[in-house]
């Protein structure tokens, strides 16, 4: 069959890369891609939120499959353009509708979830600008650390955790009063502060079964050691290393199978992939958030291990039959490392070449921020080239990928020289 992959970042190239590999796959499209998945499939020039553009390449290259890597498509709704469509209706859209994209749409849509099917989250209330002065009363009433969540999606940046209760209140202010993060702060969620370490549970769903897939750790901070400013993500390692056969299982039974419940209670129909954000505090999961999709850096690390064909797995997905698969996870262990943009997450510049690329053995390397131009691969975003390794531990799959990077340069490439370090 046919399949478009949406997106442009290492997770889509890590989909184009696994789905390149099913016998089922005829022609791969990506749209718009990067440098790297225009190496194995086709790249369309248009972005993911053209819906028209999305709809009339489906008539043209007879498109089979739709697979949207991130969460903006997903949010406005355009699996339910898809289908709404009578000439294409019939197209598989790997992500859920524009109702259950609510999960990560919606903060508050999430924390009313969780708490309608008793899944474990932090106590939180939701306030608007008419309520501002409940909203301060409760901060009065918590103990700090708050943590403050912009309801809607706000590119990563819409969640405070701030110590001091006045300032607590100035940001609210800032955030319902002053649209801090534009609509996505209309409303605001004010949440108890959990202290625990995170991991990123993934499933894959057709609404009634769904299969475990390998989960993850990223790393989130510029700097070494979990220092400095929020990123898109450094680095990712799979498995997490504390996360033992027992902790699974209790996320299994506390939240994921929940969540599957939940979702056919409410009856909400979903197909694609469910990101569990996760915080173990002692010994207890806790949901810090649902993502509609999968992870970037996570799918990085995440889907080089799934030995099945994905393929096979996401057209069972559109079936309702994902009970008669198995999903085969790989023993090795894998590590991702970002290559990034001096400067970034702040100002950085783009257009740099990248040099070498060709030079790594025993290491895969995704592309993201990454351009080809003029015969070269040069520089276009903040995140740039995610290489992924697998070993027989972590360790073993981080010294391969730090190897790797040996042989790239780029001008002020920067990375993370400690990824699992607190293995
Ligand atoms: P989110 O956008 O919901 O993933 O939140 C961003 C980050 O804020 C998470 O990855 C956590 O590190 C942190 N965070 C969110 N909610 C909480 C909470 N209730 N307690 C502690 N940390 C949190
Ligand atoms: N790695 C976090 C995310 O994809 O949102």
């Amino acid at each position: 069959m046919n399949v478009l992959i949406l997106g442009s970042g290492g997770r889509e190239h890590a989909f184009a890369y696994k789905i390149k590999q099913s016998t089922l796959c005829k022609n791969l499209y990506v749209a718009p891609g990067n440098s790297g998945t225009r190496e194995i499939a086709t790249n369309l020039q248009f972005q993911v939120n053209q819906f028209e553009d999305i709809v009339e390449a489906i008539k043209k290259f007879e498109i089979k499959m739709v697979i949207i890597g991130p969460e903006v498509p997903l949010v406005n709704g355009l699996s339910d353009y898809i289908s709404a469509n009578d000439e294409i209706k019939e197209t598989i859209v790997i992500g859920p509708n524009k109702h259950a994209s609510q999960l990560e749409g919606s903060k508050d849509f999430a924390k009313e979830f969780l708490n309608r099917h008793n899944i474990p989250t932090a106590s939180h209330k939701t306030f608007t600008a008419e309520n501002i002065k409940d909203a301060f009363s409760y901060i009065d009433s918590m103990i700090p650390p708050y943590v403050l969540k912009a309801d809607g999606l706000a590119a990563g940046k819409g969640v405070l955790i701030i110590d001091n209760p006045n300032e607590a209140k100035n940001e609210l202010t800032e955030m319902l009063l002053n649209s801090k993060f534009g609509d996505a702060s209309k409303s605001v969620v004010v949440e108890e502060f959990l202290d625990g370490i995170e991991l990123s549970c993934f499933v894959l769903t057709d609404g009634k079964n769904y299969k475990l897939l390998p989960s993850a750790k990223d790393y989130k901070r510029i700097g070494e050691g979990d220092t400095g400013l929020n990123t898109g993500g450094m680095g990712a390692i799979s498995p997490p290393p504390f996360l033992t056969k027992d902790f699974m299982r209790k996320v299994e039974k506390k939240i994921i199978q929940p969540t599957i419940d939940g979702l056919m209670k409410d009856k909400i129909t979903y197909k694609g992939f469910i990101f569990f954000g996760l915080i173990k505090v002692k010994e207890e999961p806790y949901v810090i958030e649902y993502n509609v999709r999968m992870g970037d850096p996570e799918s990085e690390a995440v889907l080089p291990r799934i030995k099945s064909d994905l393929l096979e797995l996401l057209y069972s997905v559109s079936k309702g039959q994902l009970n008669h698969q198995e999903v085969i996870i790989d023993n090795k262990e894998s590590a991702t490392v970002f290559l990034v943009s001096g400067g970034y997450p702040e100002q950085y510049e783009k257009n740099k070449e990248i040099f070498g690329l060709d030079k790594v053995s025993g290491s895969i390397v995704f592309h993201a921020g990454a351009k080809y131009e003029e015969g070269k691969v040069k520089t276009n975003g903040g995140r740039v080239i995610a290489i992924t390794s697998m070993g027989a531990t972590v360790k073993e799959a981080l010294d391969k990928s730090y190897n790797s990077i040996k042989n790239i340069s780029f001008e002020k490439m920067n990375y993370r020289g400690d990824i699992g370090f607190d293995l």
